[in-house]
């Protein structure tokens, strides 16, 4: 019996290795018929034909709710020919939820509520043949928004390079990056970079050039 459920537990894990994120569980793109998989509507958009560079196929991950994590997260992208994923919440955030000044405003409890996973809207992503992963989000409350968190503890990052980058204001990378790794519990996490609004293209590839 004991064998049995060893077995089952080891093709549930299996199964779950490569898909993460979501609003849904994990299993729904898996059980999904082929045929009804529009590549319309997948969230990764494949930025050119062939994304394989030196180091293997390199996906770009990110969360923006204004648009400054963005356009680093793209501008990652285009320099290393990568994938590119955007984490959607569930309940986008209006300028009412992103008011800091707000005690009571939906990022201030979220913030302030490590526990707190805020769901997400996009489709699952699959990390099938991914070896290194850049991660990009912006600094609320000097820390990661928690819907990072919602999204590395629905994925396996096992043999995957993890590359965190940030937006801010002013303040650095904090701990962001720290927390992400040890939320996540899998893949190899590298120091992560903070960068400010509309940092040139130059700059960010010369940050990837010291990486490697
Ligand atoms: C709720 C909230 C909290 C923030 N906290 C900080 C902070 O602690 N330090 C900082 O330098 N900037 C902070 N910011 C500014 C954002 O980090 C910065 O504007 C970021 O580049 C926005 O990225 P985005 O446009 O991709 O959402 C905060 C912004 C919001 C909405």
């Amino acid at each position: 019996m004991k064998r049995i459920h060893k077995l089952f537990m080891a093709a549930v894990l299996s199964m779950g290795l490569a898909a993460c994120a979501g609003s849904s569980a994990p299993e729904t793109p898996a059980a999904e018929p082929e045929e009804t998989e529009t590549p319309a509507e997948s969230t990764v958009e494949e930025t050119t034909a062939g994304t394989e560079n030196e180091q293997g196929k390199v996906l770009v991950v990110y969360f923006s709710a204004t648009g400054t994590t963005k356009d680093i997260a793209e501008k990652i992208a285009a320099i290393e020919n990568a994938d590119l994923y955007e984490i959607k919440a569930a309940q986008e955030y209006t300028s009412e939820d992103l008011d800091w000044n707000d005690s009571d405003s939906r990022t201030t409890h979220e913030q302030n509520d490590p526990s707190v996973r805020p769901e997400i809207g996009s489709e699952p992503v699959s990390l099938e043949g991914y070896t290194t992963v850049y991660i990009g989000y912006p600094i609320w409350w000097g820390e990661e928004p928690r819907i990072m968190d919602t999204f590395v503890e629905s994925c396996n990052f096992d043999g995957i390079t993890m590359i965190p980058f940030c937006t801010s204001g002013s303040s650095g990378i904090g701990r962001s990056g720290t927390n992400l790794a040890e939320n996540a519990g899998s893949g190899n996490w590298l120091d992560g970079q903070r960068f400010g609004a509309g940092t040139a293209s130059e700059e960010i590839q010369s940050w990837i050039d010291s990486l490697k």
